[in-house]
């Protein structure tokens, strides 16, 4: 699977920011408090591929660590950019990047390989939840488009490229137990860590948006979107996360790529949206310049 760098533009009405998801804003904030791990979390992830570069030897290898870096590039472009219509809602989206930049910066300081697993780790996280939304479509659909766009187009990527940093792993580090308990421990300290931040960010994200009221059947709707025995998140990815702990595991075992046939249809929607109303992706990235301009 060779990963496609997709330089792609949305259309996000910044006044529905915070209200955005089908299933209300209290949902919606779950999935900003993901966007807002993602600028500083793909930049690590991008950085703790590019330390083993020079030791892949593998042509086709090489090649897709540079699709790898260049998807996550726009990644974080578009997530900076996403962000910043929350910070001008009024939530502290600058304050908590600032927070998770500085954490993951203190991880900068670990061995390479530690830094390598966390990203292995977590982009096992990513395609879990990618295949989620991907595979279900009661995850997402009808909610305002160009979210809608943005986070299939992200979810399709990350399915694109799951299987990367994974082959750099191993590829660049010797096979055994130490190997294998690097990972596997990773995994756990990062599952820990990981919903430790979502759900603190998710916590902030709703007390700053606390006037919106509608809180009891919004919490209901969260707890049933997280939990839910059918359709919930968690017991949506149980069995993929406990799979990483097989020793030969590989991201691919699970094989979802029949999924990846919607991204052509998906690049030219995007495309006739912006065509039909550039006044939309203008009036979208105006107003995210005008928070940077200000912050
Ligand atoms: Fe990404
Ligand atoms: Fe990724």
């Amino acid at each position: 699977m060779m990963p496609v760098r997709r330089d792609l533009r949305f259309a996000l009405p910044a006044e529905r920011a915070c209200d955005w998801h089908q299933q209300g804003s209290h949902v919606t904030h779950f999935f900003n408090a993901l966007s807002l791990l993602f600028p500083a979390g793909e930049r690590f992830f991008m950085d703790s591929v590019r330390n083993y570069r020079d030791s892949i030897d593998d042509p086709v290898l090489k090649k897709q660590v540079l699709g790898f870096i260049g998807q996550e590039a726009m990644h974080t472009r578009e997530h900076i950019e996403y962000n910043d219509l929350l910070q001008s809602a009024g939530l502290p989206a600058h304050k908590l990047d600032r927070r998770l930049t500085w954490f993951l910066n203190q991880h900068r300081k670990m061995p390479k390989s530690f830094q390598l697993a966390m990203t292995v780790a977590l982009e096992h996280y990513t395609a879990m939840l990618a295949g989620l939304l991907l595979e279900d479509d009661t995850r997402i659909a009808g909610s305002v488009p160009g979210y809608l766009q943005m986070w299939t187009w992200h979810a399709l990527e990350e399915t694109e490229h799951k299987a990367v940093s994974f082959d750099v792993w191993n590829a660049a580090l010797k096979p055994g137990p130490l190997r294998y308990l690097l990972r596997t421990g990773t995994m756990l300290a990062v599952t820990l860590v990981f919903w430790m931040i979502v759900f603190d960010f998710h916590v902030r994200l709703l007390i700053a948006d606390r006037k919106r009221g509608g809180h009891v059947r919004g919490m209901w709707r969260v707890i049933k979107y997280l939990y839910g025995p059918r359709h919930g998140v968690f017991p949506g990815i149980a069995m993929e996360w406990l799979r990483f702990f097989k020793p030969g595991f590989h991201p691919w075992d699970h094989d979802n790529r029949a999924q990846l046939a919607r991204i052509d249809s998906l690049v030219a929607a995007v495309h006739l949206a912006n065509a039909a109303d550039p006044a939309a992706l203008k009036t979208s990235q105006t107003s995210r310049r005008g928070v940077r301009a200000a912050a």
